[in-house]
């Protein structure tokens, strides 16, 4: 065999293109490649993009830019770009970056083998169909690679809803959910190699419809009845929901299912009716609010997570507003707010923008809120005894780092437990972003 080659993924978006670095990665090893921590030392950089905002889209020319003399060092080093930022692009990608040797759209990440054999020495290749076969067929159950105590599993990818702003139906395709029986084989292939959480992962993860073990299609609460029965995985999440899918056996499974645990994303993106169809959400704030209502009454405890885009087209303040109100009865422990971004192709895209500066004020507004009662959802841990799955040792001598049941931070110092491990932890003192607390004897 030749010199040995290295791989360097940088990877951007959401947790899904976390995923699926992993999985490209496992790709590029059984094609010879070693993966690296620094560019420097790479023959194979791949940036694994998002598009979901502009911002999201340019710093990853900036970051190709960097790239300009070390392929001017190391004649042979390919570049390539995967993700969604390539699936929406495709050549203009080269185009613009003419170091740039190879694009893949997420759905053709299977067919990377093939696709390296195509390039260097000048010969560059765009792969971002759709193709007939699903990626997941190729990405079995083979994963060796060292997981930690929490992984991410996809089990749904692509989305059929068509928010008016978004750019996920386009670069992620339609919605495919994988059979439960892969799913099930994967989870438990993670959970021989430690892993004691598993996040489901889909850009409308409950609106999962796989082919059930009884050859019927399964429902998202189905699949993770069928997960929690995995002896040695302690701890199931699912991540991003979609209110209209917020089914009531799902609901139920909150309240009944002991592995699931006490913690949902759930965007609703604005308060107000108006601006939540111009979105083509296909939800209003009230039934929203009633499935919050819903989901605490099977689950009082349940830390609610979401997402909110200010000043999309013809927001007024009057809208902005009704998305203060909402925010004030839900109160969420946790939280997403963004400015909204035009994203060519998408409908929303066509009309009239707001000003940058009442964008900035409300996003400042909204997030002052927010971020009130994050701290208040913190502080009111303050005494309380949690479950804390550590996973990593702290930069402090015998500290352990880990996760409560409702995915907050928790630092504990004299700890010397085993990673994997959890224990009940009371909670001392709170921070916006971590807890501090100590083991109970
Ligand atoms: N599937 C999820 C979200 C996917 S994108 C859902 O249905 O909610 C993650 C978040 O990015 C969205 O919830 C939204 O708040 C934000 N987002 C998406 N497109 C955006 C845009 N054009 N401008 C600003 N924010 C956007
Ligand atoms: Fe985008 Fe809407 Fe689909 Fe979420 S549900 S991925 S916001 S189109
Ligand atoms: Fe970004 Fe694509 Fe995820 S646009 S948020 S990487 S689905």
């Amino acid at each position: 065999m030749n010199k040995k080659e290295y791989l360097y993924i940088k990877t951007y978006g959401c947790q899904m293109n976390v995923y699926d670095s992993e999985r490209m990665v496992e790709v590029f090893e059984q094609n010879g490649y070693i993966p690296t921590d620094s560019p420097e030392n790479a023959d194979m950089i791949v940036l694994n993009t998002c598009h979901i905002r502009e911002k999201a889209a340019e710093k990853i020319y900036s970051e190709l830019g960097r790239y300009k003399n070390l392929k001017k060092k190391k004649s042979n080093l390919k570049i390539g770009v995967a993700g969604c930022l390539a699936q929406a692009e495709g050549e203009e990608i080269i185009r613009r970056q003419p170091l740039v040797d190879l694009v893949v759209g997420p759905q053709t990440y299977h067919q990377l083998p093939a696709i390296l054999k195509t390039v260097g020495n000048g010969q560059k290749s765009v792969a971002i169909d759709f193709p007939v076969e699903n990626k997941f067929d190729y990405f079995k159950a083979t994963r060796k690679r060292h997981h930690g105590v929490a992984a991410f599993l996809t089990v749904q990818e692509g989305c059929d809803k068509f928010c008016s702003f978004c750019v996920v139906p386009y670069t992620r395709g339609a919605e495919i959910s994988r059979p439960v029986s892969d799913i099930l084989a994967e989870a438990g292939e993670m959970v021989r190699h430690g892993v004691r959480e598993i996040t489901l992962l889909g850009q409308n993860v409950n609106a999962y419809h796989g082919v059930g073990l009884d050859g019927k299609i399964c429902s998202l609460a189905k699949l993770i009845w069928e997960l929690a029965k995995v002896n040695g995985l302690e701890r199931i999440r699912y991540t991003t929901s979609h209110p209209n899918d917020m089914t009531d056996d799902l609901i139920e499974a909150h309240g009944e299912c002991g592995k699931l645990m006490p913690y949902l994303h759930l965007p609703v993106q604005s308060g107000s009716n108006k601006i939540l169809k111009q979105m083509n959400r296909q939800h209003t704030a009230d039934m929203y609010m009633r499935l919050i209502q819903d989901i605490r009454k099977a689950r009082p405890d349940i830390l609610i997570s979401g997402d909110f885009i200010v000043g999309f087209p013809e927001e007024t303040e009057a809208d902005f507003e009704d998305t203060l109100r909402l925010v004030k009865e839900v109160e969420y422990g946790q939280s997403y707010s963004f400015k909204y971004s035009a994203r060519a192709g998408t409908p929303a895209a066509e009309r009239d923008l707001l000003d940058e500066d009442i964008k900035n004020e409300r996003l400042h507004r909204l997030q002052s809120l927010l971020s009130c009662q994050q701290k208040a959802s913190q502080n009111a841990m303050v005494g309380n005894t949690v479950n804390v799955l550590f996973e990593r040792f702290g930069r402090q001598e015998g500290q352990m780092v880990g996760k409560s049941d409702y995915l907050q931070a928790v630092h504990v110092a004299d700890c010397d437990l085993t990673v994997g491990t959890i224990a009940p932890v009371s909670i001392v003192a709170a921070k916006t972003n971590s807890l501090t607390g100590s083991l109970n004897v």
